[in-house]
């Protein structure tokens, strides 16, 4: 039966075939330490599970959300999180949507947004969802090259007065993935001046707003930035925080109209998140502080053994403030493609090339600290002794 000519405009997903290559090395019996895709390792906090159990056993929750925005308890306690952790009001009633993770959201933002034609300013390199959607819906993406020497970010006044004109979107991601930015107030405040300026609406992507190493580095909302709900909407999600990617639930945030807009979309798509996983979603932010302190602690030792092991190949790379991903510059000679084969091949070491998140990702590779097993520093120190005895240095 021959496919919709819609479905041709999209890549498939790029980590369903790195998942179907690590399959086919473990059946090989070649299972490599993997720093590729970025799930994390660790469960669920016990507090969060008791809570979805109890929940569960609750039959009003086991219906429709009849809401469509979210039930009350999880928006209120979304609003009391973003007052706590970035002391910014935001109304449970119109300015809040519960959603299927942060994926979700992006996905039908756009749709809500985006008419064939329409520019959308979409970062290099970045997560996949926001090039593909926009072209899935006609739209067409501009990339905003983020570049090393600007900590990526994107230079704004570099696009082209034209590109700007036509700009309907920006998205922006920080903490960022893949390169483990983020973006001090001053920029998110310069990207409000710009949105307004240029009448465009900001997606910031916040998946990752609690994986950060220094208390001097804790991620920001664009939503402290005086009026900007005018002009942007955030997306959170607790798949990265609480270690909960399967149990798809996030939310969000930001000016009444563009949550409505998205409210629209998504609630002609799909009949919210399960109750039960709300109620549970809405104990984890309560208690999110505790939790997440443990969680940085890990992911900072991981960082830093990381770190120090790719320095003492020669590798000149600066540690990564947020986000749980080193991105790394390959060696001389090599593309990244051809880099993460050698990894792969002579070291089995399992990290994604650069060039799967945009063109400006060429010249690097992206390890995740998300690695599976048993010990996680010990498979850390034996990926760089791998390396070395595969001859990696820079
Ligand atoms: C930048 C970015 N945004 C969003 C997501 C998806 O998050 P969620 O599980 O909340 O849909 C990911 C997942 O890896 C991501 O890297």
């Amino acid at each position: 039966m021959e496919q919709a000519q819609r479905l041709q405009r999209i890549p498939p997903y790029p980590f369903r075939e790195i998942a179907a290559l690590k399959a086919r090395m473990i059946e090989q019996g070649r299972e490599p330490i993997d720093f590729g895709i970025g799930d994390p390792d660790m469960p669920t906090p016990q507090f969060v599970i008791d809570a979805l159990c109890e929940a569960a056993n609750d039959p009003a929750t086991h219906p429709y959300d009849e809401s469509g925005f979210g039930t009350e308890g999880y928006k209120h306690a979304i609003a009391d999180f973003a007052k706590r952790r970035f002391g910014i009001d935001v109304d449970p009633d119109g300015e809040i949507q519960s959603t299927i993770g942060a994926k979700e959201a992006l996905v039908h933002i756009v749709w809500a947004y985006i008419d064939p034609g329409d520019v959308v300013l979409v970062p290099d390199p970045a997560y996949s969802v926001f090039k593909v959607q926009t072209s899935w819906c006609g739209g067409a993406p501009f990339p905003l090259p983020l570049e090393a020497e600007n900590d990526f970010l994107p230079d704004l006044d570099a696009i082209p007065a034209a590109v700007r004109d036509q700009a309907k979107m920006m998205f922006l991601n920080y903490p960022n993935n893949p390169t483990g930015a983020v973006a001090p107030l001053e920029f998110l405040e310069r990207a409000v001046e710009f949105a307004r300026e240029n009448e465009l609406l900001i997606v910031q992507d916040a998946a990752y707003c609690e994986v950060y190493y220094d208390d001097a580095d804790r991620p920001h909302s664009i939503l402290e930035i005086d009026d900007a709900k005018d002009v942007a909407i955030e997306m959170h999600s607790l798949s990265k925080t609480f270690n909960m990617t399967g149990w798809r639930v996030g939310w969000a945030m930001g000016g009444r109209s563009h949550v409505e807009a998205l409210s629209r979309a998504k609630s002609n798509v799909d009949s919210g998140t399960f109750m039960a996983v709300q109620r549970a979603a809405a104990v984890g932010l309560v208690n999110y502080e505790d939790f997440a302190t443990e969680l940085q602690a890990e992911y900072r030792a991981r960082r830093d053994a990381l770190i120090v092991g790719l320095r003492s190949l020669g590798c000149p790379i600066e540690a990564p403030r947020a986000a749980f991903y080193v991105w790394a510059p390959v060696p001389a000679g090599y593309t990244s493609e051809d880099f993460a084969t050698k990894l792969l091949s002579d070291c089995q070491v399992l990290a994604i090339p650069g060039s799967i998140y945009g063109p400006c990702g060429e010249g690097f590779v992206r390890m995740s600290l998300t690695i599976k097993g048993e010990d996680k520093i010990a498979q850390i120190e034996q990926a760089i002794e791998n390396m070395r005895r595969g001859g990696v240095s820079w």
